[in-house]
């Protein structure tokens, strides 16, 4: 199983470039930037990554993110996942990043965006992968901050597919940001939206009937309402889901009761993601091994959620029936 999983191509659709930010990368660029890091080793640092639920986690990831300044540090950022994703046979990927926790500290959005785009474009000659920019904005701040980050992105708009709503879900349901999203939609982005990682059910009905979103990132809460799950199903909607996510964030108690194989059993289009994978522990290898082995998924079972990452994605349908193909040819090389 852990060769079939290593040998598939997939896509990743739910990944923070932020919460790719490896310690080893984040002590080089402080040093570099000369930012004082509370941690001297990485030991240290591990034992920092113990958190009891969302926010306990975002306060260290924006504190990390910190160090970021330079072009050449996002950049650096993004090679670095990238390099991961050519390990663990990733060929496309779409990626969220979020531009008020740079704007914030005085960053200029052009900083990020071009650091950025130019990994993109050298991982596209070096590795071949494919990959989209998610723009998300942070649910914790005003809708009105959401505004002035929707303008800042308007010169590249041509580099951003998507925009998402991320952060602290409890409390900042999606209806605080309906203008917002209705207005990104009329420049052309596609919506997303995490909904229901925490956050009850009715945030999820929130996401699909006031953001109108496309994709629903986490949603494993649409469990608790019957109702909620035959109309993802009926809008064909898929769900970002990240297991090694869920259980850092204690969203799942252990991995065996992993709200996963329910979520396929009830006919939703599930697809596995690593979230922030430089503080739950793994990139998609180490997410699916993780849920196969918890569930016992079948290799039927571990197709369908690879199929279902490139079917959802945002690739154009050329695109998808290149990867499907390669997905079929190594099924056959296993057969
Ligand atoms: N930002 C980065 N990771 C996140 C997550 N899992 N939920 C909400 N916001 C996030
Ligand atoms: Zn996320």
């Amino acid at each position: 199983m852990k060769d079939f999983i290593a040998a598939l191509p997939k896509a990743e659709l739910h990944l923070h470039i932020e919460g790719s930010f490896e310690p080893e990368l984040m002590f080089e660029i402080a040093q570099r930037n000369q930012i004082e890091i509370p941690y001297k080793t990485i030991d240290e640092v591990k034992k920092a990554y113990q958190f009891s639920c969302l926010q306990d986690f975002l306060d260290i990831y924006y504190a990390g993110a910190g160090v970021l300044i330079h072009e050449r540090d996002f950049y650096d950022l993004a090679m670095a996942y990238y390099q991961k994703c050519y390990e663990n046979n990733v060929i496309h990927t779409e990626i969220m990043f979020d531009p008020q926790t740079h704007t914030e500290r005085g960053i200029a959005f052009e900083t990020v965006i071009n650091g950025l785009q130019k990994a993109r474009l050298d991982a596209k000659e070096k590795w071949g992968i494919n990959s989209l920019f998610i723009m998300s904005y942070l649910r914790h701040l005003s809708e009105e901050s959401a505004f002035e980050t929707l303008k800042q992105s308007l010169p590249y708009k041509d580099l951003i597919t998507s925009v998402g709503l991320d952060s602290s879900e409890m409390g900042n349901p999606p209806t605080k940001f309906k203008n917002v999203f209705e207005a990104s939609v009329k420049e052309g982005y596609i919506p997303v939206a995490h909904a229901g990682e925490e956050g009850p059910a009715e945030y999820i009905w929130e996401a699909i009937d006031i953001l109108k979103v496309a994709r629903i990132d986490h949603g494993n809460r649409c469990l608790e309402d019957e109702n909620l799950v035959n109309e993802i199903v009926k809008r064909d909607l898929a769900l970002t889901v990240c297991p090694l996510s869920n259980l850092e964030l204690r969203n799942t108690d252990v991995m065996t009761n992993h709200p996963l194989k329910k979520l396929l059993d009830k006919g939703i289009k599930a697809t596995v993601n690593s979230d922030d994978p430089a503080y739950f522990g793994g990139y998609m290898n180490a997410n699916f091994e993780a849920v196969q082995e918890a569930l016992d998924l079948s290799k039927e079972d571990i197709v369908t959620l690879v199929k279902n990452s490139f079917n959802y994605s945002f690739a154009t349908d050329e695109q998808k029936r290149y990867y499907l193909e390669k997905v079929d040819e190594v099924i056959a090389d296993f057969n």
